[in-house]
């Protein structure tokens, strides 16, 4: 008994330690990797604000293109911005990098710029939904914003002129570290909040396939297998009554 309560307590562990990350409260994102469109618009924005400075180094195009639905063509035409030494557009079958060396990301942010192939897999999408949403201006800061989900983050608010500006009411608590209370937008931008939140789901949709591209194909074959097997019971049940019924 008191084995099987330690093995219990092993294997909830891990979520315990995922709850406490960071101590916030998370936004709950709406993520659906099926939905092919939501992945679509997702590449759109993850290409325009994020490829300049991040890479998906692991993730090609041309995958993508399959995966998404999108014919070589229209991946040249809306999704392929990055060109080589030669200025020659990048290629449908090139890995997702940019042209950001790590010495001058070292310089301009004071830190890495990571990679974020599998970002969804180790933040998860709802640290991903909210951190994406959660920065304020703060004029303590290089960038003159901090964020809620990444306290003194190095990445600028890039994404500003869709959502506005957004300003934080702060606690301070007994020990001197801030809490961010509440965030609301002081200058509107081009998007209304549920727009830009949808913009943000659809960005995440995005890194959440691209983190596990395989997980569409798992979950059919996974389908197709239990199918085969629950088949194969039958027949080796009709086998097994075919050979006992002499002996019995
Ligand atoms: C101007 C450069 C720049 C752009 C553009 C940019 N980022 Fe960043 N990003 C950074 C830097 C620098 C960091 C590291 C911050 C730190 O460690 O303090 C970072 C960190 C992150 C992290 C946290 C990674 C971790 O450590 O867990 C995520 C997630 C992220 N960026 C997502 C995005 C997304 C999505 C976009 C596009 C909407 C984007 N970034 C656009 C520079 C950028």
């Amino acid at each position: 008994m008191r084995k099987l309560i330690t093995a219990l307590l092993l294997a909830v562990a891990p979520s315990l330690v995922f709850a406490a990350g960071g101590g916030i409260q998370l936004d709950h994102a709406n993520i659906d990797v099926s939905n092919k469109e939501a992945i679509q618009r997702g590449a759109k924005t993850f290409v325009n604000y994020c490829l300049s400075c991040h890479s998906a180094a692991y993730m090609r195009y041309n995958r993508l293109g399959a995966d998404a639905g999108m014919t070589d063509q229209q991946l040249k035409d809306n999704l392929i911005f990055t060109r080589n030494k030669k200025g020659e557009q990048t290629k449908v079958g090139e890995l997702m990098k940019n042209a950001m060396t790590e010495d001058y990301a070292k310089e301009a942010f004071g830190t890495k710029v990571p990679d974020l192939t599998v970002i969804a897999r180790s933040r998860g999408t709802d640290w991903l939904y909210t951190y994406l949403r959660t920065f304020y201006v703060d004029a303590g800061r290089p960038s003159g914003h901090n964020n809620k989900a990444f306290p003194d983050v190095g990445m600028p608010n890039v994404l500003w002129e869709m959502q506005g500006v957004q300003q934080a009411e702060i606690r301070v608590d007994d020990k001197g570290s801030r809490h961010v209370e509440s965030l609301s937008i002081i200058k509107p931008g081009t998007h209304s909040v549920a727009e830009f939140d949808q913009v943000v789901n659809d960005l995440v949709t995005y890194l959440a396939y691209m983190g596990e591209p395989m997980q569409l194909e798992r979950q059919s074959i996974g389908f197709w297998t239990l199918g085969f097997l629950l088949i194969f019971f039958v027949v080796a049940y009709m086998l097994k009554k075919e050979y006992w019924k002499d002996v019995h």
